[in-house]
């Protein structure tokens, strides 16, 4: 049994905190108008990313509460155990090292007696091997011709990092390649996706952690198929089919027992480590469909980006480190102040999956109701994080956001350099893209008053219609541009947000038994869908019926 986690409302920090809570009312028109350094002093540099927390809800005695609340719960522990290889993952018994899978190769850190860091390297080497093959077309399909099209097949950690980060990086994709991404085990995915793609210029990369996952070995059953089909159909002399899909198929996982089982050439798969969950995979070989489209330099840079962060969480005090700051906001809002839900609004399209990456991140990391020594959390835990590009966003729920009965914290995301800089006319139109960011952070601070709508002539019956209360808070990161090392700093950011507030709550923030049941429950369902009385028979009453509509209007 895991040693019990500090319970952080038996804190000081935390008493204080309740009292400052009690009867709370931010005023950031005030706080900016009583203190001009206010911005300079609540804003803090992370690797190339700026990030203004001016615009928070707090004031010095509040973050300094914070801190010591992070000290209290003994977060500088836990993070260097974390560092060090120990088995903080306890209910699976595991290290937590993804950031192990960022170290230069001098670094050593032992697991079992055995440096993982040169195992990282000697996978990367491999990983980019093959990247480089693909590329230059040293690698072919059956038919001897050039990879055009790459597609993940893969779910969760093993699909939402590669595409989001393959989109965020689109400029960096060499001319003439192509990445897709299948997940989902609703045909439609795979059927849609694999549209217009040729068999013979197309590769597919089976990612699965596990290599036991239903969607993605259904998925990649189905692309076996579609391949062998359709290489047979324009290539009448074609090899057996082990050849065809040794071409073809490679793949990715910790179970590489299981990737040949399926028919996979263990030469061309990449394996990787237990100490790396799914949604803290991108920067393993999992993100083999990302070196491959932006090339092993890039990849390169991208986790020198990730390496950035982490030395900033691991050797930055605590009242300077950005994400144990963030995450200690995000308990202040979420434990203190009743906030229910997260934003996240890139004012970058290129990050419009990013919203997406984050939710299985967060909140498969801190939706739990039980500790790391098996107890029930003492506090309320993982709020709901969700998000969209700006400025689309806008014209969608910001209006919640800034009008509605609920708090809900939001951090926006723009860079300095546009990924396409297109002018209309004289107008930059990056420039107007960051006039919308500027613009929706200053108006959730400082709203907009009473006496200010009547100013401006509005009839009085709609003047209460028109006040913005402001005090809503935000975090503003800015960075010069979205390059791959700035994605890299984003993504370890997040990470190490999710993992500070996974702290105070003393949750086990790597497993996820919560996705488990309904996997056992669908493989135990199916054979009711195909007709087997039995099965159907030991169903509640809902599943009965919803099954029976199915079988009543199911057309073929
Ligand atoms: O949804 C549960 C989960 O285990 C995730 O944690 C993981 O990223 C995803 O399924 C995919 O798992 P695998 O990579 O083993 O196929």
């Amino acid at each position: 049994m895991a040693a019990a986690p500090v319970d952080p409302r038996t804190t000081a920090a935390w008493a204080s905190l309740s009292g400052i809570a009690d009867g709370f009312t931010p005023e950031l028109r005030g706080w900016f108008a009583d203190d001009p350094t206010r911005t300079e002093r609540f804003s803090y540099d992370a690797g190339d990313l700026r990030v203004d927390l001016s615009r928070n809800l707090v004031d010095a005695k509040i973050l300094d509460a914070l801190v010591a609340l992070a000290e209290e719960v003994e977060l500088p522990a836990r993070r260097d155990a974390m560092f060090r290889g120990e088995h903080i993952n306890v209910t699976e018994d595991r290290a937590v090292l993804h950031t192990a899978l960022r170290q230069p190769v001098d670094v050593d850190i032992e697991v079992g007696g055995k440096d993982v860091v040169d195992d990282v390297h000697a996978v990367l080497r491999r990983v980019y091997a093959f990247a480089r093959d693909v590329r230059s077309g040293t690698w072919r399909g059956s038919t001897g011709r050039q990879i055009a099209t790459v597609v993940n097949i893969g779910i969760g950690g093993s699909d939402l990092g590669p595409v989001m980060a393959y989109e965020a990086l689109r400029p960096y994709v060499q001319d003439g390649l192509e990445c897709r991404f299948i997940s989902n085990i609703d045909p439609t995915d795979a059927a849609q996706t694999l549209e217009g793609l040729d068999p013979e210029t197309t590769l597919f990369i089976v990612s699965s952690k596990t290599f036991g996952t239903l969607e993605t070995l259904t998925n990649a059953r189905l692309c076996r198929s579609w391949l062998l089909d359709g290489i047979r159909a324009v290539d009448a002399s074609a090899p057996a089919d082990p050849a065809i899909v040794a071409r073809h198929f490679v793949a990715v996982s910790t179970a590489l027992d299981k990737v040949a089982e399926f028919g996979i050439d263990p030469a061309n798969a990449f394996g990787f480590w237990d100490w790396v969950g799914g949604r803290y995979s991108v920067d393993s070989a999992i993100g083999t469909s990302l070196a491959v489209a932006i090339g092993p330099d890039r990849f390169q840079e991208f986790l020198g980006g990730f390496h950035a962060i982490d030395e900033h969480f691991r050797t930055t005090p605590l009242a300077a480190n950005v994400p144990v700051l963030m995450g200690m906001l995000n308990v202040w809002y979420s434990n203190f102040l009743g906030a229910q839900s997260h934003a996240v609004l890139p004012y970058a399209q290129s990050l419009h999956r990013f919203p997406a990456y984050l939710q299985q991140l967060t909140m498969e990391s801190n939706g739990k109701s039980v500790r790391w020594d098996g107890t029930p959390v003492t506090t309320t835990t993982g709020e709901v994080f969700w998000g969209e590009p700006g400025t689309n966003g806008q014209h969608a729920f910001y209006q919640l956001i800034h009008q509605g009965t609920r708090l809900i914290p939001a951090d926006f995301i723009a860079f300095a350099t546009p990924t396409h800089p297109l002018q209309d006319g004289a107008t930059d139109v990056h420039e107007l893209l960051l006039a919308n960011f500027l613009a929706q952070t200053k108006a959730l601070a400082f709203g907009k008053t009473a006496d200010e709508v009547r100013a401006e002539g509005t009839p009085e019956a709609i003047v209460p219609a028109r006040v913005f209360p402001g005090n809503r808070p935000t975090t503003s990161i800015m960075a010069p541009a979205l390059t791959p090392a700035v994605l890299g700093q984003l993504i370890a950011l997040y990470e190490h947000i999710t993992f500070t507030q996974g702290v105070v709550w003393g949750i086990d923030s790597f497993d996820q038994w919560g996705v488990e049941l309904g996997k056992q429950l669908a493989l135990q369902i199916a054979p009711a869908l195909d007709g087997d009385a039995v099965v159907l028979a030991a169903q509640d009453p809902s599943t009965q019926a919803l099954i029976r509509y199915y079988r009543e209007h199911r057309t073929r």
